[in-house]
């Protein structure tokens, strides 16, 4: 029998903290109805203590999506939970996340305390939140760097006082997969109540293992992911949701997991998280970048063209593209080119596809990548419009506060202004 590992997005919480990627509540609603389309299980609306506007968007999430678990994060403290309770209001399905620090740097140089007493802080928090909602989520922050053995207790004493999931963080990205799925399997050993609690993995990037790491803690045990759509979060970033589902998905034979992600929505909400946070996606980022089905050498071209597979172990289509990309430049061989050009309705015999080629890879070697227009002039047609000499005189664009914005070219076309 597989298992369901459950996903809980948090590109609302985690991610918006990347610098530059605040959001308000209409974006935030827009982004969590796309997140229902998803099929997430939990969507981590945000912080609603931190400011009037986020507390709002949770509350409108909590309003227009009924799908999915609504989930706001607080601290060990009354006041934030308070305020969560208030938020999650209209919530279908309410879930608190609260928690506090299980290392020993946290404990002592950020809340200058001792183990015993942030355990019972910590304690005291989920059992206040659980007179409200009946979902609690607690997480045990900087667990990747904790003793483990305080750290089993600590978990051991929230399920206890009411806990539904426990979240076993690598806050700063600190661990080696291998560790971090030591760490996970401690706990099942170690942990005498952990089957009454979901257990979850939530993992920062700064050593750019947090899908592996996420990926080991799945293997020894843990049935919930936290992650943020594009990877975004603070610092380095947080898990990416799409590089996990993924996984998950293309092993699935050799596997025992399942997520109830649409993976065909994948690629629309990396666009829409890209573009309402004004964070690019870097190009060749696993799933979503701009290069992860373009193919632009002439041993991958030839290979893809015979058999997809060759060279992809995802089909576009699944996350949501088209089709994989066949990208021209100097690197690439006849197959492409012939591929391109059938493309267009021209098939040449293989002399002319030979003598092509040559044409092809002179002009290829003055540009980055040959589009089909260039194909086009290579074969003469439209050459005469392209033989004109243009050269660009000037270009002035002008804009300001007060006038209409305005932009003057001059060119010379062959000698002629
Ligand atoms: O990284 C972290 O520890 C967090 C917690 C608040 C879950 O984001
Ligand atoms: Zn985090």
């Amino acid at each position: 029998m597989k298992k369901k590992i459950f996903v809980f997005d948090t590109t609302l919480r985690d991610g918006e903290q990347s610098p530059g990627a605040k959001l308000n509540t209409h974006q935030k609603v827009e982004l969590a109805r796309q997140l229902e389309k998803l099929r997430v299980d939990v969507i981590e609306a945000g912080f609603p203590i931190s400011s009037p506007g986020d507390f709002q968007s949770i509350v409108e999430v909590s309003k227009v999506v009924k799908d999915c678990i609504i989930c706001a994060l607080t601290r060990a403290i009354k006041e934030d939970i308070d305020a969560a309770v208030k938020s999650l209001i209209y919530a279908k399905s309410p879930r608190i996340h609260t928690g506090i620090g299980s290392s020993d740097i946290h404990i002592l140089h950020k809340f200058k305390s001792t183990r015993e007493k942030i355990l019972q802080r910590g304690v005291g928090a989920v059992k206040y939140a659980k007179k409200f909602v009946n979902d609690i989520e607690f997480y045990a922050e900087d667990a990747g760097r904790a003793d483990n053995e305080f750290l089993a207790h600590m978990i051991t004493e929230v399920i206890k006082a009411g806990a539904t999931v426990v979240n076993i963080p690598d806050t700063t990205g600190y661990c080696f997969p291998e560790e971090f799925g030591t760490k996970i399997k401690y706990l099942f050993d170690n942990v005498p109540n952990i089957d009454r609690a979901i257990v979850s993995v939530h993992c920062h990037n700064d050593l750019g293992v947090a899908t592996a790491n996420t990926l080991a803690g799945i293997g020894n045990g843990a049935t919930q992911i936290e992650a943020t759509v594009n990877g975004i979060g603070e610092r380095a970033g947080n898990t990416s949701l799409e590089e996990v589902v993924m996984a998950l998905y293309t092993r699935r034979n050799n596997l025992s997991y399942f997520t109830n992600i649409n993976t065909q929505e994948i690629s629309k909400t990396s666009r829409m998280v890209s573009q309402i946070m004004g964070i690019p996606v870097q190009p060749n980022k696993a799933i979503v970048g701009a290069n992860a089905f373009a193919h632009s050498s002439g041993i991958h071209q030839d290979g893809i063209l015979k058999r997809r597979e060759n060279y992809e172990i995802i089909d576009p289509k699944n996350v949501g593209y088209d089709s994989s990309q066949i990208i021209l430049t100097a690197r690439s061989g006849r197959a492409a080119i012939r591929h391109k050009l059938k493309n267009i309705g021209i098939e040449l015999t293989q002399d002319k596809l030979d003598k092509f080629y040559q044409d092809f890879l002179n002009l290829a070697d003055l540009k980055k990548e040959i589009y089909e227009d260039d194909l086009l002039y290579l074969l003469g047609k439209g050459k005469e419009e392209n033989h004109k000499k243009i050269k660009l005189d000037l270009i002035q664009t002008i804009s300001g506060n007060k006038n209409i914005p305005t932009a003057t070219v001059k060119l010379i076309i062959n000698g002629k202004k």
